[in-house]
Protein backbone atom coordinates (compact mmCIF):
# COMPACT_ATOMS: atom_id res chain seq x y z
CA UNK A 1 0.00 0.00 0.00
CA UNK A 2 1.34 3.59 -0.36
CA UNK A 3 2.71 5.13 2.50
CA UNK A 4 0.46 8.29 2.77
CA UNK A 5 -3.05 6.15 2.22
CA UNK A 6 -1.50 3.91 5.02
CA UNK A 7 -0.56 6.75 6.97
CA UNK A 8 -3.68 7.82 6.44
CA UNK A 9 -6.08 4.95 7.25
CA UNK A 10 -4.34 3.88 9.86
CA UNK A 11 -6.78 4.07 12.95
CA UNK A 12 -5.80 3.31 16.70
CA UNK A 13 -7.81 -0.38 17.47
CA UNK A 14 -8.70 -0.37 20.85
CA UNK A 15 -10.74 -4.06 20.36
CA UNK A 16 -8.66 -7.21 19.20
CA UNK A 17 -9.58 -10.71 17.62
CA UNK A 18 -8.54 -13.54 19.60
CA UNK A 19 -5.99 -14.75 17.20
CA UNK A 20 -1.83 -14.52 18.14
CA UNK A 21 0.58 -12.50 15.85
CA UNK A 22 3.35 -14.43 14.33
CA UNK A 23 6.32 -14.46 15.90
CA UNK A 24 8.59 -13.61 12.27
CA UNK A 25 5.67 -10.92 12.05
CA UNK A 26 6.19 -9.40 15.96
CA UNK A 27 10.16 -9.32 15.07
CA UNK A 28 9.41 -7.23 11.71
CA UNK A 29 7.91 -4.71 13.79
CA UNK A 30 10.28 -4.31 16.53
CA UNK A 31 12.86 -4.33 13.85
CA UNK A 32 10.90 -1.36 12.02
CA UNK A 33 11.42 -0.05 15.70
CA UNK A 34 15.08 -0.21 15.78
CA UNK A 35 15.68 1.37 12.27
CA UNK A 36 13.84 4.31 13.62
CA UNK A 37 16.74 7.47 13.11
CA UNK A 38 19.56 6.74 15.61
CA UNK A 39 20.23 9.72 17.50
CA UNK A 40 24.88 9.85 17.02
CA UNK A 41 23.95 6.10 16.52
CA UNK A 42 22.74 6.50 19.98
CA UNK A 43 19.51 3.97 20.16
CA UNK A 44 17.70 5.74 23.19
CA UNK A 45 14.99 2.78 23.13
CA UNK A 46 14.05 -0.48 25.04
CA UNK A 47 11.35 -2.55 24.40
CA UNK A 48 9.41 -5.31 25.93
CA UNK A 49 7.35 -7.40 23.91
CA UNK A 50 4.96 -9.08 25.56
CA UNK A 51 3.07 -12.31 24.03
CA UNK A 52 1.90 -14.09 27.54
CA UNK A 53 -1.67 -13.54 27.71
CA UNK A 54 -1.49 -14.00 31.74
CA UNK A 55 1.27 -11.85 32.01
CA UNK A 56 -0.97 -8.78 29.69
CA UNK A 57 -4.06 -9.53 31.53
CA UNK A 58 -1.81 -8.80 34.74
CA UNK A 59 -0.40 -5.49 33.07
CA UNK A 60 -3.91 -4.71 32.03
CA UNK A 61 -5.11 -5.22 35.91
CA UNK A 62 -2.64 -2.62 37.02
CA UNK A 63 -4.56 -0.33 35.65
CA UNK A 64 -7.90 -1.10 37.40
CA UNK A 65 -7.79 1.31 40.31
CA UNK A 66 -9.92 0.53 43.56
CA UNK A 67 -11.66 3.50 43.84
CA UNK A 68 -12.75 2.32 39.58
CA UNK A 69 -15.99 2.73 39.79
CA UNK A 70 -15.33 6.17 40.96
CA UNK A 71 -16.16 7.74 37.23
CA UNK A 72 -12.96 10.62 37.47
CA UNK A 73 -11.18 10.75 33.90
CA UNK A 74 -7.84 9.41 34.84
CA UNK A 75 -10.24 6.50 36.41
CA UNK A 76 -12.09 5.95 32.95
CA UNK A 77 -8.84 6.64 30.92
CA UNK A 78 -7.27 4.03 32.74
CA UNK A 79 -10.32 1.53 32.52
CA UNK A 80 -10.12 2.10 28.97
CA UNK A 81 -6.25 1.37 28.96
CA UNK A 82 -7.25 -1.49 31.07
CA UNK A 83 -9.44 -3.07 28.33
CA UNK A 84 -7.26 -2.26 25.54
CA UNK A 85 -4.29 -3.98 27.15
CA UNK A 86 -6.56 -6.70 28.40
CA UNK A 87 -7.70 -7.34 24.63
CA UNK A 88 -4.55 -6.76 22.78
CA UNK A 89 -2.06 -10.12 21.54
CA UNK A 90 0.70 -8.25 21.97
CA UNK A 91 1.79 -5.38 23.86
CA UNK A 92 5.28 -3.33 23.58
CA UNK A 93 6.74 -1.52 26.29
CA UNK A 94 8.52 1.22 25.39
CA UNK A 95 11.19 2.20 27.74
CA UNK A 96 13.97 4.83 27.46
CA UNK A 97 17.14 3.00 27.83
CA UNK A 98 18.95 5.36 29.50
CA UNK A 99 22.08 4.52 27.13
CA UNK A 100 22.83 8.67 26.31
CA UNK A 101 22.85 9.30 29.69
CA UNK A 102 24.52 6.24 30.82
CA UNK A 103 27.41 7.64 28.13
CA UNK A 104 27.67 11.26 30.10
CA UNK A 105 31.47 10.41 30.92
CA UNK A 106 32.81 9.44 28.08
CA UNK A 107 30.59 11.78 25.73
CA UNK A 108 31.47 14.86 28.45
CA UNK A 109 31.50 17.35 25.66
CA UNK A 110 29.14 16.56 23.82
CA UNK A 111 26.56 15.52 26.60
CA UNK A 112 27.42 19.26 28.31
CA UNK A 113 26.38 20.42 24.88
CA UNK A 114 23.12 18.59 24.33
CA UNK A 115 22.02 17.94 27.77
CA UNK A 116 19.51 21.04 27.90
CA UNK A 117 18.03 19.66 25.35
CA UNK A 118 18.77 15.84 25.76
CA UNK A 119 15.18 14.83 27.34
CA UNK A 120 13.56 16.01 23.70
CA UNK A 121 16.01 14.17 21.49
CA UNK A 122 15.24 11.01 23.03
CA UNK A 123 11.58 11.38 23.51
CA UNK A 124 11.65 12.25 20.05
CA UNK A 125 13.72 9.68 18.38
CA UNK A 126 11.64 7.20 20.74
CA UNK A 127 8.62 8.50 19.05
CA UNK A 128 9.54 7.65 15.36
CA UNK A 129 10.63 4.51 16.33
CA UNK A 130 7.21 3.84 17.99
CA UNK A 131 5.40 5.01 14.72
CA UNK A 132 8.01 3.08 12.37
CA UNK A 133 6.33 -0.19 14.65
CA UNK A 134 3.05 0.67 14.43
CA UNK A 135 2.80 1.48 10.39
CA UNK A 136 5.16 -1.75 9.40
CA UNK A 137 2.08 -3.61 11.91
CA UNK A 138 -0.66 -1.66 10.00
CA UNK A 139 1.10 -3.43 6.72
CA UNK A 140 1.01 -6.42 7.74
CA UNK A 141 -2.55 -6.12 8.87
CA UNK A 142 -2.20 -5.60 12.94
CA UNK A 143 -3.91 -3.14 14.62
CA UNK A 144 -2.28 -1.15 17.31
CA UNK A 145 -2.85 1.92 19.86
CA UNK A 146 -0.56 4.06 21.16
CA UNK A 147 -1.16 4.69 24.77
CA UNK A 148 0.22 6.84 27.86
CA UNK A 149 -2.20 6.39 30.46
CA UNK A 150 -0.13 3.29 31.74
CA UNK A 151 2.38 4.90 32.88
CA UNK A 152 0.22 6.69 35.17
CA UNK A 153 1.03 3.22 36.76
CA UNK A 154 4.54 2.68 35.54
CA UNK A 155 5.58 1.73 39.31
CA UNK A 156 4.00 -1.40 39.25
CA UNK A 157 4.06 -2.34 35.91
CA UNK A 158 8.02 -1.70 36.60
CA UNK A 159 7.76 -4.04 39.61
CA UNK A 160 5.69 -6.88 37.78
CA UNK A 161 8.38 -6.59 35.07
CA UNK A 162 11.77 -6.55 37.47
CA UNK A 163 12.52 -3.28 35.49
CA UNK A 164 13.63 -0.06 36.35
CA UNK A 165 13.51 2.10 33.03
CA UNK A 166 11.68 5.40 32.42
CA UNK A 167 8.70 4.22 30.63
CA UNK A 168 7.55 6.15 27.60
CA UNK A 169 4.42 4.07 26.49
CA UNK A 170 2.78 1.05 25.81
CA UNK A 171 1.68 0.04 22.23
CA UNK A 172 -1.51 -2.46 21.79
CA UNK A 173 -1.01 -5.31 18.69
CA UNK A 174 -3.26 -7.37 17.53
CA UNK A 175 -6.06 -7.93 14.13
CA UNK A 176 -9.03 -5.87 15.30
CA UNK A 177 -11.92 -7.02 15.88
CA UNK A 178 -13.99 -3.06 15.82
CA UNK A 179 -12.17 -0.33 13.24
CA UNK A 180 -13.03 3.13 14.60
CA UNK A 181 -12.98 6.37 12.33
CA UNK A 182 -10.31 8.87 12.44
CA UNK A 183 -11.18 12.22 13.76
CA UNK A 184 -10.56 15.04 11.25
CA UNK A 185 -7.45 16.91 10.37
CA UNK A 186 -6.87 20.54 10.23
CA UNK A 187 -6.64 21.45 6.45
CA UNK A 188 -2.71 21.47 5.45
CA UNK A 189 -2.83 25.41 5.12
CA UNK A 190 -3.65 25.76 9.09
CA UNK A 191 -1.00 23.35 9.83
CA UNK A 192 2.03 24.97 7.90
CA UNK A 193 3.48 28.19 7.17
CA UNK A 194 5.72 27.99 3.74
CA UNK A 195 8.14 29.79 3.35
CA UNK A 196 8.90 30.14 -0.21
C1 LIG B 1 1.37 10.02 22.85
C2 LIG B 1 -0.01 9.47 22.69
C3 LIG B 1 -0.63 8.88 23.79
C4 LIG B 1 -1.92 8.35 23.68
N1 LIG B 1 -2.49 7.74 24.76
C5 LIG B 1 -3.72 7.21 24.65
C6 LIG B 1 -4.32 6.51 25.73
O1 LIG B 1 -3.73 6.38 26.80
N2 LIG B 1 -5.56 6.01 25.56
C7 LIG B 1 -6.23 6.11 24.38
O2 LIG B 1 -7.35 5.61 24.27
N3 LIG B 1 -5.69 6.76 23.33
C8 LIG B 1 -4.46 7.31 23.43
N4 LIG B 1 -3.89 7.96 22.36
C9 LIG B 1 -4.68 8.12 21.13
C10 LIG B 1 -4.60 6.91 20.23
O3 LIG B 1 -3.39 6.24 20.33
C11 LIG B 1 -4.75 7.31 18.77
O4 LIG B 1 -3.68 8.12 18.37
C12 LIG B 1 -5.98 8.07 18.49
O5 LIG B 1 -7.10 7.46 19.02
C13 LIG B 1 -6.14 8.12 16.98
O6 LIG B 1 -6.95 9.14 16.68
P1 LIG B 1 -6.87 9.81 15.26
O7 LIG B 1 -7.89 9.15 14.43
O8 LIG B 1 -7.17 11.23 15.53
O9 LIG B 1 -5.49 9.69 14.75
C14 LIG B 1 -2.60 8.46 22.45
C15 LIG B 1 -1.97 9.03 21.35
C16 LIG B 1 -0.69 9.55 21.47
C17 LIG B 1 -0.03 10.15 20.26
Amino acid sequence: MELLRLIKSKQCVREYKKKRIPHNILSKIIEAGIWGPAVHHYQPWKFFAITNKKTIVEIAQLLLRADSSTKTVSNLLEYSASNIIRSAAAIIIVYNSGDMHAMRHRLKQLYLKFERILDIVELSAIAAAIQNMMLVAESFGVGSCWLDTPLLQAQKINKLLRHKGKMVAVITLGYASQRNTRSLRKPIKDSVNYIK
